[in-house]
């Protein structure tokens, strides 16, 4: 992303943290907030952020370079003008989003990638009418994202190809991880995997079976160890010998119970399990799984040689 022009604009905890990403990645950035007290506290914020990172080797430039390359202005259109990418970060409120992307229309290019941080509001809401629909996504990261690297990229139904292929490079550019959502589903993907493993947990404490401390230890300490570094498909697949099917035909019907007893009923069909396996066969070989279970495992060694020892001296 060096040599990039971005406008961020929203200067909250989210505004603040991609100006974070992007300066770091090398761009120039500007970091637009309407009111002065965000703007003041955005460039205490900023600093803090850098020397954290910093402080963890996590940082390429001096703190002083990454701060030089962020310029936090009053006026949004000289914040967005000229830039290549602008990362709306402003209240999760539609009619605020729309009413920002309407007043930048006449200060930005055609090609210029129009990405709202929106956590669940739909592309094609905040797009309708505007003068610049085609050039609408969503661009949804984790938090902060200079840590949390994935970044979800959701295009409007009118959003024009080439614009969502130039957002994704430029997040590329600043180390992020592009994900494409190829349909637009409220909370996308993101907040709709926390959101199943949330439900299930407030029913297990509802339902007496564990309490909350115990809920998150079963997740610190077990499901979330591996889910550091794979997910639940590639979790599936190496638990079990012969991968993905053979998972599937041992544990199936006690998953479809649990989902009947939540009053889900969403099966794993045949075809839908044949889909799944393919796509996993084609990401792993068979042959190479017997190797795969051996990474995962060192993967696990070296998580745990890292946490506990962070572990073990709290305040560090
Ligand atoms: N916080 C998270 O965990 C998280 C994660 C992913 C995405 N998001 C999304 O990012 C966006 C911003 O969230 P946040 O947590 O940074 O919010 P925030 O409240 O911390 O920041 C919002 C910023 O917008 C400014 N603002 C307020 N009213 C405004 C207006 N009318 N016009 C323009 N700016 C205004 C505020 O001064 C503030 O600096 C939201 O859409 C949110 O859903 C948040």
């Amino acid at each position: 992303m060096k040599g990039a022009r971005v406008a961020v604009l929203g200067a909250g905890s989210i505004g603040v943290a991609f100006a974070v990403v992007f300066s770091a990645g090398g761009a120039a950035v500007r970091l637009w907030d309407p009111f002065p007290e965000a703007r003041e506290r955005a460039a205490g914020e900023l600093r803090a952020r850098y020397e954290a990172l910093a402080s963890e080797g996590l940082l390429d430039v001096s703190v002083d370079e990454a701060l030089a390359r962020v310029d936090i202005v009053a006026d949004v259109v000289i914040a967005v003008s000229g830039a290549e990418l602008v990362q709306e970060c402003v209240p999760e409120q539609l009619e605020v989003k729309r009413a920002l992307f309407a007043s930048i229309s006449t200060a930005v290019s055609d090609t210029t990638v129009l990405a709202s941080s929106s956590s669940a509001i739909l592309p094609s809401l905040i797009a309708e009418g505007l003068d610049r629909a085609e050039q609408v996504i969503v661009g949804h990261p984790g938090n902060p994202p200079y840590l949390i690297p994935v970044i979800e990229v959701v295009p409007a139904s009118g959003t024009r190809a080439e614009i969502v292929a130039s957002a994704e490079a430029l997040y590329r550019g600043a180390s992020l991880f592009p994900v494409r959502v190829q349909r637009e589903a409220e909370g996308f993907i993101f907040n709709r995997l926390q959101g199943a493993v949330l439900r299930e947990a407030y029913c297990l404490v509802r339902d007496g079976v564990a309490n909350v401390a115990d809920i998150d230890t079963v997740m610190s300490q077990g499901l979330g160890r591996r889910w550091a570094f794979i997910g639940p498909f590639e979790t599936a697949d190496l638990n079990t010998r012969g991968g993905i099917a053979s998972h599937v035909s041992k544990m199936g019907q006690a998953y479809a119970r649990m989902g009947a007893e939540r009053g889900q009923d969403d099966p794993w069909t045949s075809e839908l399990v044949e889909h799944v396996v393919a796509q996993r066969r084609e990401l792993l070989p068979e042959h190479e799984w017997s190797d795969r279970v051996g990474w995962r495992d060192r993967q696990l060694m070296r998580f745990r040689r890292v946490f506990d020892r962070t572990e073990a001296t709290p305040g560090e």
